[in-house]
């Protein structure tokens, strides 16, 4: 298990820290994002979308539940918040997105953590100040690890 987390003083450094991870992402990778409203999951993905070479604007999937950038490496951003079961998850096609070559982002993942592969990376926000964010990452899997040892070395940046 490695853990760490990083300091998001400002909005922009979180848009950076996702662009980071959007650089070196791999198909498959698989990320939960964890924290109260507002803490910053959506304004993550935006830097996330970015680096994977999306141009276009990245909204938030609270109410359409699921958005598709088709980036180089498409991106796949769920969020779980209005969810109530697995099941819904389920029949959302879940499994079938995790197997399909992009990069799964998932806001209130931790909702459903039976349905994470042993694979997901997990994020989780903390809300400091106005603008102070801390994001705790934790990967648990040798394909996983080898990700945030990257991270770690390139930040801040
Ligand atoms: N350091 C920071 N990192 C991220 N967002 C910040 C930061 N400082 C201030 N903000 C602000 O906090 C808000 C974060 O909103 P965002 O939609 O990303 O939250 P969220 O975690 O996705 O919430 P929800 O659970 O409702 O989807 C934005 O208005 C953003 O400008
Ligand atoms: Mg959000």
């Amino acid at each position: 298990m490695l853990k760490t987390s990083f300091n998001c003083d400002t909005v922009e450094l979180t848009h950076q820290l996702g662009l980071m991870i959007g650089q070196k992402a791999k198909p498959g990778d698989i990320w939960s994002l964890s924290g109260p409203l507002g803490a910053g999951k959506t304004q993550f993905v935006k830097g996330l979308a970015k680096g994977l070479g999306f141009e276009g604007m990245v909204t938030s999937p609270t109410f359409t539940l699921q958005h598709i950038y088709e980036s180089p490496i498409p991106l796949y951003h769920f969020d779980w918040y209005r969810l109530n079961q697995s099941k819904e998850v389920e029949d959302l096609g879940w499994m079938e997105w995790l197997g399909r070559g992009g990069v799964v982002a998932v806001e209130w993942g931790d909702k459903f953590p039976k349905l994470l592969p042993p694979a997901t990376i997990n994020l989780s926000f903390e809300i400091l100040s106005e603008e102070g964010r801390r994001l705790s990452v934790e990967a648990a899997h040798p394909e996983s690890i080898p990700r945030v040892e990257e991270l770690i070395l390139c930040w801040p940046p």
